[in-house]
């Protein structure tokens, strides 16, 4: 198990030093040393998510978790919300908030395409909506979508933005402020590098207003008014704050913070690039349309003729590497492989792209090993000169 390398689409590998944060002894959770890593915590998380919102800081729970308390807050019975679809992710959303008792359209794109701006913007203005809701990186598909112009689009009808960012905080741009986004939520075990158990979540100051005074938010645990005033100055019991991944979540970003935002995301994109270039030496082209993929996550074609799940099994079992299969309509058809906070570097592009071509050769799939890493360390080297400083 020592050995075994995360390259999914999450949770990403865990560095030594986050591993021994969890293990530190405990505060309680009203103890002020504690809560002064907390107040660290929503200042890095801030850096990260581009945001000057107060009202930042780690949800007791997973990705989920924080899109909930996203929809929760945002959504009641008889809101217009607009969810612009292209992956499993986005339709969750959109399942929360009719739970919610939102008032839904949902506008869909193909797996494989990014969210057209333009159609969104001609949903909202026929639509009106109150709430609009996006996913960054969508983590099913491998797709980046246009954050920056659905988010004008959303501004220009005074809509409530929510942008998941689950598979992009840590590895690639976020801006909240930018965006004039209402909430901004992610979770621990991508590109930041930490376990999974958190849900980071940026919330703006006016993003909680509107709520009419009778309908209080329906979950009593993810209501952000009763948190805020455990986060703020009351310091108000609400719930007891899972301490151990906190010390690992305050670790983490501690490493974001001294590598640097923009190093890291040259990182990111290097990986993803070197992986891509060994995939393709071994015919694993992307799926997704060319100019949005991500730099946390390659989308590709699984090996023609073959069980794929099959592959993947002796990927995991033979040679302690995991990827991911596809979802919905890529299910059997597509790989998913990270390349996420520890896991984008070139010694896990490297490792992963050589168990792949002993994988496919033992299965009489021609891999050309030697082939796939050059065509990857080529890439690696042509690195942003940010990565060479
Ligand atoms: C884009 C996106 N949103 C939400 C989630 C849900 O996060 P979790 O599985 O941590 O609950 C995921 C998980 O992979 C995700 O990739």
């Amino acid at each position: 198990m020592s050995d075994l390398l995360l390259m999914g689409p999450g949770p990403s590998p865990v560095s030594e030093r986050v591993r021994a944060a969890m293990s530190r002894p405990l505060y309680g959770h009203l103890d002020p040393r504690f809560l002064r890593e907390l107040d660290g915590i929503s200042e890095d998380l801030r850096l990260c998510f581009g945001s000057t919102a107060p009202l930042t800081f780690p949800v007791s729970g997973t990705g989920s978790a924080a899109m909930e308390t996203a929809v929760l807050n945002l959504v009641w019975p008889g809101r217009r919300v607009l969810v612009l679809e292209n992956g499993v992710f986005a339709e969750r959303i959109s399942e929360m908030a009719r739970r919610a008792g939102g008032e839904l359209r949902r506008l869909s794109f193909p797996y494989g395409t990014p969210v057209d701006p333009e159609q969104a913007r001609q949903a909202m203005e026929e639509f009106r909506p109150d709430v609009v809701a996006v996913v960054h990186a969508e983590t099913s598909t491998g797709v980046l979508n246009p954050v920056g112009a659905v988010a004008q689009a959303a501004r220009d009808v005074s809509a409530r933005l929510i942008v998941d960012t689950v598979t992009s905080l840590g590895g690639m741009p976020v801006t909240m402020d930018e965006w004039g986004a209402a909430v901004v939520y992610s979770g621990s075990q991508k590109c930041l590098g930490c376990p999974p158990g958190l849900g980071p979540i940026s919330v703006a100051g006016a993003a909680l207003a509107e709520r009419p005074k009778d309908l209080p938010v329906v979950s009593w645990y993810l209501d952000l008014g009763l948190i805020a005033k455990y986060l703020g100055t009351e310091r108000l019991y609400h719930h007891t704050a899972p301490i151990s991944m906190v010390f690992a979540l305050r670790e983490a970003l501690t490493a974001v913070r001294e590598e640097g935002l923009e190093r890291r995301f040259a990182r990111h994109r290097q990986a993803s690039s070197a992986l891509r270039a060994g995939l393709a030496a071994y015919g694993l082209g992307s799926l997704v349309r060319p100019g949005s993929e991500l730099p946390s996550l390659s989308v590709v074609s699984a090996p023609e003729d073959q069980d794929e799940g099959r592959l993947r099994q002796e990927l995991l079992e033979v040679e302690d590497v995991e990827i991911a299969g596809g979802l919905g309509p890529w299910k059997g058809k597509a790989w998913r492989i990270g390349t996420m906070g520890e896991g984008a570097n070139l010694d896990p592009v490297v490792r992963t792209l050589e168990s792949i071509g002993r994988v496919l050769g033992r299965h009489g799939v021609a891999a050309d090993v030697r082939e796939a890493r050059r065509a990857a360390e080529e890439q690696w080297r042509a690195v942003s000169p940010a990565l060479r400083a």
